[in-house]
């Protein structure tokens, strides 16, 4: 098959990772017979300093000819002023909802090789294999905002419709099906209006699919749970705040945020792909990154908005094949352990495939 990639390194190790992943790509093109191409773009801290934009209008239309994005991290202390009028993470916003990729998929599983790596009992770990879905254009990231004149006021509101709600429940009921028919809503319906209707509509479109085990747990029950019962999640859904935080809380079950990819759908198959980890400008450009992430996003990208199941398989396993022979980058190495480069790393996931 033929296919534009659109790749949006951004900063910090968001370049060193993106590489990686295309290189994975190109492989998987040249072994399954695929023509993919590849176009960069700018965006984040970057492009701030070469347009004044986080996301300038051209980057924008390259996307739109493309049929996926692949997108490294963007951020860094040079852009972090809070006083500062455009931030990197804007862009990140931006086009999240330009293209209104309003499901963010955020798989967690622990992988049997680094369960000693893991700050939890080994036992907690097995069979931790949970997806979240985390609602992405909406909830209190866009509601209205203001920091007030006088400086010592400022708010932001958390607004949800129903049919932001609805949407974004039917790919997490959706995927429940195809997976261990569990669902839990997490949501803060004991305080919250907006919650509350989350709540509602969440039951509400439960009859459709009744062959899903539905529960709901409050967000701080569920930041417990999630590390005193892991293995009993299945599907998460939560809103765009309580998503974020949640999933980087459960990185930890996989060992380290370097191990977790992410995918950012709609209603059709375009989609963005991107680490849940961020641009770790402490360690950028040092080799030290671990491209696992990226990798397993690009793996996402076969499958979701290309629909090559066995190609992305394909980069699962090879990636699993590396860290079952060892392979280890300074993340998740041993303390005081060896580690290998990104470099070395990506280069056995190149070699199993
Ligand atoms: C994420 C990140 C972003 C978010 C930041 C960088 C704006 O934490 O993708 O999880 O909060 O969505
Ligand atoms: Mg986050």
């Amino acid at each position: 098959m033929k296919a534009t990639i659109a790749v949006l390194s951004g900063d910090g190790i968001g370049p060193e990772v993106t590489g990686k992943a295309v290189e994975v790509l190109q492989k998987i093109a040249s072994k399954f017979g695929h023509d993919f191409t590849f176009q960069e773009g700018l965006m984040g801290g970057i492009a701030i300093d070469q347009t004044g934009d986080p996301l300038p209008t051209e980057t924008i239309n390259m996307c739109e000819g493309s049929d996926a994005i692949l997108l490294g991290a963007v951020g860094g202390p040079k852009w972090s002023d809070p006083t500062a009028s455009v931030r990197p993470e804007q862009g990140l916003l931006k086009i999240r909802k330009h293209f209104e990729l309003f499901a963010n998929l955020r798989p967690v599983k622990s992988y049997p090789q680094l369960v000693e790596h893991a700050p939890l009992r080994p036992e907690l770990l097995q069979g931790v294999d949970m997806l979240f879905v985390r609602e992405l254009t909406g909830g209190i990231y866009f509601g209205p905002r203001q920091e007030q004149g006088d400086g010592d006021h400022a708010y932001d509101t958390l607004i949800y419709s129903r049919a932001e709600v609805e949407r974004v429940a039917t790919v997490a009921y959706r995927a429940a099906q195809g997976r261990r028919k569990k669902l839990t809503s997490i949501d803060k319906a004991n305080v919250l209006a907006s919650m509350r209707l989350w709540r509602r509509t969440v039951v509400d479109l439960h009859e459709d699919y009744n062959d899903v085990a539905l529960d709901h747990i409050l967000v701080d029950a569920a930041t417990m749970y999630l590390m005193t019962r892991p293995a009993s999640f299945d599907v998460i859904i939560a809103d765009n705040m309580f998503g974020d935080i949640l999933s980087d809380e459960a990185s930890v079950l996989a060992g380290s945020l370097g191990m977790l990819p992410s995918a950012s759908i709609g209603t059709s198959t375009f989609g963005l792909y991107e680490p849940i980890h961020g641009s770790a400008p402490d360690i950028a450009g040092q080799g030290k990154a671990n491209p696992t992430a990226m990798i397993l996003s690009a793996a996402m990208l076969l499958r979701y908005s290309l629909q090559l199941e066995e190609e992305a398989q394909a980069v699962e396993s090879a990636v699993e094949q590396t860290l079952a022979s060892g392979a280890r980058t300074a993340d998740i190495a041993p303390r005081g352990g060896a580690y290998i480069s990104t470099t070395e790393f990506a280069q056995s996931v190149l070699n199993n495939l």
